[in-house]
């Protein structure tokens, strides 16, 4: 189980609450003697996963108000962009889009900038608080109101989704960005992935969740994969739409983009 540390006095309490909320260990300080590669750390600014010795990619954290994903809204190519197409942004008006594999959030994120109704969902408890305290600060940021309007987010399995996960409206797309199991150490794998990948596993399960997706996705469900994996359950898509090093899969539309 992943420890949580507060990184002050005056955070202890709202640590033990996380601890509590999500299931982790509370601890006052990370034990001299652990073995354990990766912690948690509340700060005033964040949550953050900090990854001991010497790959470590830094703290990861999720911010929707700067850097990489404050960029790729203002400047990621807008509805043109091979992913919005691939959801077809283009062509539905304001969707419903549920993101099953949220992870930090950051495509999730781009669909509502881009005038979607978004659901994220997520299924690690570690990913889910991170994503869930990106999510709290955003909501505080003036310049991001009207998109933050249009996201909320579930905690939970997306292959329960119809048995005992139940959702108020029916997407009109799903997407899905499991996570791939990468078995080379390539230093084009990033860091960041990696330190996922080995904290919270591969997602071995992701055959089975396109299936359950489409069967409740109203126009399409999307999954993104590496340009060279193969299809989700062996299952070819209506279509693919290609990037450099990465692919959309669209299943069960009816138009092409
Ligand atoms: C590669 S990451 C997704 C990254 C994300 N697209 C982004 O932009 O940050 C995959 C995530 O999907 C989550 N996941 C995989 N299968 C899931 C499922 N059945 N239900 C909910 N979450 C799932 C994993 O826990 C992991 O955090």
């Amino acid at each position: 189980m992943i420890t949580i540390i507060p990184s002050e006095e005056k955070l202890i309490k709202k640590t033990q609450q996380l601890a509590i909320h999500w299931g982790f260990n509370y601890s006052a300080i990370i034990p001299e003697n652990s073995t354990s590669l990766f912690y948690l750390q509340l700060s005033p600014q964040h949550l953050e996963l900090i990854q001991t010795g010497k790959n470590s990619p830094g703290s990861i954290f999720v911010d929707f108000t700067a850097g990489q994903v404050a960029h790729r809204r203002l400047f990621g190519g807008g509805k043109s962009q091979t992913m919005a197409k691939a959801i077809g942004l283009n062509k539905i008006s304001k969707p419903l889009i549920l993101d099953a594999t949220a992870g930090m959030g950051k495509d999730a994120f781009v669909f509502a900038s881009l005038g979607a109704r978004v659901i994220m969902m997520e299924r690690s408890p570690i990913s889910a608080a991170l994503l869930s305290d990106g999510l709290q600060r955003a909501a505080l940021d003036d310049d991001i109101t009207d998109i933050m309007q249009n996201i909320s987010f579930i905690f939970g399995d997306a292959r329960q989704l119809n048995t005992t996960i139940q959702l108020k409206e029916i997407p009109d797309v799903i997407y899905l960005d499991p996570m791939f199991p990468h078995r080379s150490k390539s230093a084009a794998i990033k860091k960041e992935m990696l330190a996922f990948q080995q904290l919270i596993g591969e997602d071995l399960d992701s055959d089975e969740l396109l299936d359950v997706c489409r069967k409740i996705a109203k126009q399409r469900v999307v999954v993104k994969r590496p340009i060279k994996a193969d299809f989700l359950n062996h299952t070819k898509p209506s279509y693919s739409m290609k990037m450099k090093k990465h692919r959309f899969d669209v299943y069960g539309c009816t138009s092409v983009v």
